[in-house]
């Protein structure tokens, strides 16, 4: 194989996403409606990954996609070149342009490694808004109640990127304060093996809406769900810049 690993990874993680998720496509027209809703022409998406969500949105607004990880952002562009791509950690991310609307989809706010946590997060959201911004972020209690989990296949199946039948193995462990995945891909006529690590805060709404205020920022309301029935436990919070 000739693609380096973490192309092989950013391709494994569409392949999960198309394998796993049900309802999490649901936030699509629940963005798509908050465009309208604020009249925003320019967006910038963080954390825009291989563009699940930034993709569609470009149908009706300006979009910028930052994702730190390049291949995603490769892969985003193969599939709609036109969208401008910021491949940059966020935690360390400058701007001068002007976005209506930040959103910050699918738990990435929760997303946590050595250096990041939600109140990183949302000191450099406050940093890349102006007065005129509004943002969006949906954080997700279920990693409060997934439980510990020993290594599980989850799922065989072809995956046409990699032209291979790959079985996806599962594990996670609680810590204290986030919850740490291992998704394993193994591709059966490759004979080698992908790991994908990954760990999660927590959502603990009182200190979420404690960190908003300590960083200058207003929160408007939380929408509970997509507008469509199930997925109460992701919360979507939309806040402004205090002046
Ligand atoms: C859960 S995925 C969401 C991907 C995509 N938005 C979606 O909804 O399918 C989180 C994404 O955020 C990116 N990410 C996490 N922390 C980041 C940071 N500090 N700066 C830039 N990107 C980050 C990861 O690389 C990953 O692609």
């Amino acid at each position: 194989m000739k693609m380096s690993r973490q192309k092989i990874l950013a391709l494994m993680y569409d392949f999960y996403n198309e394998n796993t998720l049900k309802g999490q496509n649901d936030d699509i027209p629940y963005y798509i409606e908050q465009i309208k809703k604020y009249n925003a022409k320019k967006i910038l998406v963080v954390g825009a990954g291989t563009g699940r969500v930034a993709i569609p949105l470009a149908n009706y607004a300006e979009v910028t996609a930052l994702d730190f990880d390049s291949s995603r952002l490769e892969i985003l562009l193969e599939r709609n070149p036109q969208i401008k791509t910021i491949n940059a950690n966020f935690l360390e991310f400058e701007t001068s342009e002007h976005y209506d609307l930040i959103i910050i989809p699918y738990s990435t706010l929760q997303f946590a490694n050595d250096t990041s946590n939600p109140n990183r997060f949302l000191e450099h959201l406050r940093k890349a808004m102006d007065t005129d911004s509004l943002a969006i972020f949906d954080v997700s209690e279920s990693f409060n109640t997934k439980p510990n989990c020993d290594r599980k296949l989850l799922f065989t199946n072809y995956c046409e990127t990699v032209d291979d039948d790959v079985s996806v193995y599962y594990s996670s462990k609680r810590y204290d304060e986030y919850i740490a995945f291992v998704i394993e891909y193994q591709l059966q006529k490759h004979k080698k093996t992908f790991l994908e690590k990954e760990k999660y805060y927590y959502y603990d709404p009182k200190l979420l809406t404690k960190l908003i205020g300590e960083n200058a920022l207003e929160l408007i309301k939380i929408d509970n769900g997509y507008g469509k029935p199930g997925f109460n436990h992701k919360h979507l919070y939309h806040c402004r810049r205090k002046l």
